[in-house]
């Protein structure tokens, strides 16, 4: 088969950078004390923590989304501490697998893709804890969690709440000071359309009151809110100018789109993906309730019977569209299509096309065409 330089990703990240993004990417280096790499970097924090919906600092850590996750435990949990993880999927999984690095770490843990309970959430929180840490969008699943309600429950019981917002800062709404979110984080290759490689943070008054005497050393959030206080504002160590040039880039394209423009295309381009399914007779992987959604930036869905993962993946790949599929024990069980950064209507339209012929030639559909007609119905205006 030939390789493709092409390939239309469709996955919940990373996702294509625009030319602009991959040219500020490519600029010839420079230094990161100087005004130049200052002004670059408070432009980022500034769009930053307009996403973020806070009047709080950002700061940006070089290092994916996982860095922040680590960041955010490890500057307020010490070895006496106790953190309860909320999990329905691989990233609230990944909360309490660091949280038993730091300390005490009470598991709540759902079925992959199912609600979560809050009378437990609750009843746990009864029990005190110094945090809660909560996935927004559990991409792996395709769940939006409740977490207005649970950033309330947190608050009642004096436990900071933290928000791993990965996959919604930049594509879906984000409230970070009205929800009452005491940390919160991001990643660049997702909703924001960045390379990979950065993350961003930002913290409460009451968790920056909060941080332990030890934290972890290269992640010590104190060492980055000094530095950003630099003139020129820096970063404690040397950060990853190049992607912080290509963030900052980005993160222009996003102010110049609209976050209301921005969230309403995210939204349509699920929606599209949601309508093709149906039209397809393909089931939607996560199951919600009134407390949860379907994401906004990615959708799951089981694989049909009568086609594997590898044939349903692979020969949309050999076709130019790469998507995902499923994580840990669902590997083989579910595929996602995501709906993330700077798609466009076109791209939503061929990839179900494609999906359609793959299942044609399987004989799964009759009749090519349904899926999309379906989709468009949801793009419009996007
Ligand atoms: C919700 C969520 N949290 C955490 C992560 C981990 O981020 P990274 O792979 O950038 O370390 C991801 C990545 O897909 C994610 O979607």
């Amino acid at each position: 088969m030939m390789k493709l330089e092409n390939t239309l990703m469709m996955i919940p990240g990373p996702v294509p950078i625009a030319p602009r993004v991959q040219r500020a990417m490519g600029r010839p280096m420079f230094g990161h004390r100087g005004e130049e790499f200052g002004a670059i970097y408070d432009e980022c924090r500034e769009i930053l923590a307009e996403l973020f919906r806070t009047k709080n600092e950002v700061f940006v850590i070089s290092g994916s989304g996982t860095a922040s996750m680590e960041a955010a435990i490890g500057n307020v949990i010490g070895k006496d501490d106790t953190i309860i993880t909320i999990e329905n999927g691989k990233f609230g999984e990944r909360f309490c697998d660091i949280g038993e690095r730091y300390g005490n770490t009470v598991k709540l843990q759902y079925d992959w893709g199912t609600p979560i309970d809050l009378e437990a959430v609750e009843a746990a929180l009864e029990n005190g804890a110094k945090a809660l840490a909560m996935v927004h969008n559990e991409t792996s699943a395709a769940i939006k969690n409740p977490v207005e309600e649970v950033a309330e429950l947190a608050h009642k019981h004096g436990a900071l709440f933290i928000m791993d917002a990965i996959t919604t800062v930049g594509g879906d709404t984000v409230e970070v000071d009205k929800w009452g979110v005491d940390i919160a984080f991001m990643g660049s290759q997702k909703c924001i359309a960045a390379p990979p490689g950065l993350s961003a943070i930002t913290l409460s008054d009451a968790a920056w009151d909060a941080i332990v005497d030890k934290p972890p050393y290269y992640l010590d959030l104190k060492a980055y809110r000094k530095s950003g206080s630099n003139s020129p504002s820096q970063t404690p160590y040397t950060p990853g100018v190049s992607l912080i040039s290509a963030m900052c880039e980005a993160l222009r394209i996003v102010k110049e789109e609209g976050m209301e423009q921005r969230k309403h295309r995210h939204a349509r381009g699920a929606a599209a993906v949601r309508a093709a399914a149906g039209a397809l007779g393909i089931e939607l992987f996560p199951k919600i309730d009134k407390y949860h959604s379907y994401s906004n930036t990615v959708t799951a869905m089981n694989i049909p019977e009568g086609i594997t993962d590898k044939e349903l993946r692979g020969e949309m790949l050999d076709m130019g569209i790469q998507i995902s599929g499923g994580q840990s024990h669902l590997k083989g069980k579910i595929f996602r299509i995501g709906s993330m950064g700077n798609f466009t209507a076109t791209d939503m339209v061929t990839t179900i096309s494609t999906l359609e012929l793959v299942l044609a030639k399987h004989g799964l559909v009759d009749r090519i065409g349904t899926g999309v007609e379906a989709a468009s119905r949801e793009l419009d205006k996007i």
